[in-house]
């Protein structure tokens, strides 16, 4: 008895060493300890062994049976481990670097609104905010843009519906028609509004228009304001800005034009035409940039600034434009595609 018990742990040992799968692990559990099984069958012929030896042999299939669970439970153990990892596949260091991700780049949109920023702080410009659902007073009124202006037109502006309730309704003026602003000239009137002069802020941001998507058109765009506003201020002084601003960020080469124009918030107005020979979408040609002026004492009037004792400047341009100018890039659809292959020419 000892000896059979001794071959068959030997066995059975080998046996389930070489297991590899849990149908083949069934097979093998049953063929050793399964009621039909080697040991069990051993087992039986207790009732023949006299009876003094009884003993001794139980201690010895009590041995060889824990041994044989044991084998059992670390043949399961393997398969199960096996089974785990062709379940997750490869082994992957988390710890490493991703392939092909490579670092992120700025968007092109962004790089120009923070270059034009950093030039406009160096000389004293602060940055301000605005909201882009406004109201028709900010956007409009307030800007001295009577209500039969076409700016204001529902073909020009998004207006929300009169039912329209936003986050805090309490702060909801409702005698107010609320739209998407056109422009960031809104800003001008919030930052006034704010407190007395001087004042000197850059304004960028998105804006809104009723405009049908093609190379250069888009409903929504970014555009940049600035506003000075202080006692003695001139044209000269807005023309120098403007040279300034545009020599820093296109080149020394730049050259800037007025042309008399029409803008509600600005007497005299002008719109701002630049040359760059050295752009290559530029060349000699003259290209409209943005439109400017010297603050209308209406304006100043609506936020009760004496026009007798104040005067400014203002401004505003769209950076799509500016980077396209700066870049070379022809149609401006491809700022909001998110093409990586755009997207990585910019660092
Ligand atoms: N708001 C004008 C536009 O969207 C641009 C502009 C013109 C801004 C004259 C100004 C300004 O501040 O003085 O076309």
């Amino acid at each position: 008895m000892q000896d059979q018990l001794t071959a068959l742990v030997a066995r059975a040992t080998a046996d389930l060493a070489a297991l590899n799968a849990r149908p083949e692990f069934e097979a093998a559990k049953a063929r050793y300890v399964g009621p039909n099984g080697e040991l069990t069958a051993l087992m039986k012929q207790m009732g023949s062994v006299p009876k003094e030896q009884r003993p001794a042999v139980g201690r010895l299939i009590n041995e060889a049976k824990a041994r044989l669970q044991a084998q059992l439970d670390a043949a399961l153990a393997r398969i199960a481990a096996a089974e785990l990892a062709a379940q997750l596949g490869p082994a992957v260091d988390v710890t490493l670097p991703s392939p092909d991700a490579g670092p992120g780049t700025r968007h092109p949109l962004t790089l120009v609104r923070e270059e034009m920023c950093r030039i406009l702080r160096k000389v004293g410009f602060a940055v301000a905010d605005g909201p882009e659902v406004e109201t028709e007073y900010y956007c409009f009124d307030a800007l001295n843009t009577p209500s039969d202006h076409p700016a204001r037109d529902a073909q020009d502006t998004f207006y929300f519906p009169a039912s329209t309730r936003f986050g805090n309704v309490s702060k909801m003026n409702p005698e107010e028609k609320y739209l998407l602003r056109t422009h960031t000239s809104s800003v001008q009137i919030r930052t006034m509004l704010k407190g007395p002069p001087p004042i000197r802020i850059v304004s960028p941001g998105r804006v809104y228009r009723r405009d049908t998507t093609d190379a250069t058109h888009s409903a929504n765009f970014h555009q940049l304001e600035c506003l000075y506003v202080d006692q003695h201020v001139t044209v000269r002084d807005l023309k120098a800005l403007l040279d300034y601003i545009f020599a820093s960020l296109l080149g020394p080469d730049t050259k800037t034009r007025f042309r008399p124009h029409y803008f509600g918030y600005t007497e005299p107005s002008f719109e701002v035409d630049l040359t760059a020979n050295h752009l290559p979408k530029v060349k000699k040609d003259w290209i409209e940039i943005g439109g400017c002026g010297m603050v209308d004492p209406a304006v100043f009037e609506a936020v009760g600034y004496d026009p007798e004792r104040w005067s400014g400047y203002a401004f505003g341009m769209g950076l799509e434009r500016l980077a396209m100018l700066l870049y070379g890039i022809d149609d401006i659809r491809y700022f909001y595609q998110n093409d990586l292959r755009f997207l990585k020419q910019f660092a």
